[in-house]
């Protein structure tokens, strides 16, 4: 195995640490060669059995923009009922939809079960394991995106059905994700939900045990 630099090891840990999910977005265009790269890194993500079970479609019209954010501030809306007797503070949730509208670019990145045929090596077993690899995509593209000095924000309220109407999407393909991407001249430090007390870090020595399932660890490596 080829090793790292101590720089190109600081690298990847900040781009790790660093990467924020973002709704803020300039109009400013993307490089398409950096744009290229984001995409490629999505394309060597680890895969079940190597089925590769994505496609990403590149969305910069405003109309299909502005009919996504429709779709999600109509979930969105839904979503609230569930906290309106609450005192969480729904109004930085919005913001997201504006996020869709005012990104350059927004990406959905769709999953293809039937990718590689009845048996997919592995994916027998866990039939999800098609979603992960997607997943797996959608991380190297958000660090890959930060390297580039891009902000992306992922959306996940919505309906499936809606995207795959605007979209064109056919039924047995999955709509994962709605990726927004654009330059920002808002990046926190801490995630965003964070930030408006909604949740925290949770502290990781509650969240490894030793041997057995919820026995605390003894010894830090
Ligand atoms: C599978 C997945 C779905 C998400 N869906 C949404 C979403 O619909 N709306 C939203 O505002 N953020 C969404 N996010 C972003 C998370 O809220 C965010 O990652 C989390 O608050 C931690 O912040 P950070 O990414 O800046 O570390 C999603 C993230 C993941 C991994």
């Amino acid at each position: 195995m080829e090793h790292l630099t101590e720089e190109e090891k600081q690298g990847v840990y900040k781009a790790i640490f660093k990467r924020r999910d973002i709704r803020s977005f300039l109009p400013d265009p993307l490089p398409s060669a950096a744009l290229e790269r984001i995409l490629e890194s999505a394309h060597h993500a680890p895969s079940v059995g190597f089925m590769q079970p994505w496609n990403f479609i590149m969305i910069e019209q405003q109309k299909t923009k502005d009919d996504l954010a429709y779709i999600v501030d109509k979930e969105r809306r839904a979503l609230a009922i569930h906290y309106e007797d609450t005192d969480r503070d729904l109004k930085f949730l919005a913001l997201k939809i504006a996020g869709i509208q005012e990104a350059p670019l927004t990406i959905c990145v769709t999953c293809d079960p039937s990718r590689a045929g009845d048996h997919v090596l592995g994916r027998n077993s866990i039939p999800e394991t098609d979603m992960m690899s997607v997943s797996c995509a959608i991380q190297n593209m958000w660090l890959a995106a930060y390297a580039e000095g891009i902000a992306m924000g992922w959306v996940s309220f919505y309906k499936k059905p809606d995207v795959r109407r605007i979209l064109g999407i056919p039924p047995h393909i999955d709509p994962v994700a709605l990726l927004s991407l654009g330059y920002t001249d808002s990046y926190p430090d801490r995630p965003l939900l964070e930030i408006h007390d909604w949740e925290r870090r949770r502290a990781m020595d509650e969240l490894i045990y030793q041997d057995q399932w919820g026995t605390p660890r003894t010894t830090q490596s």
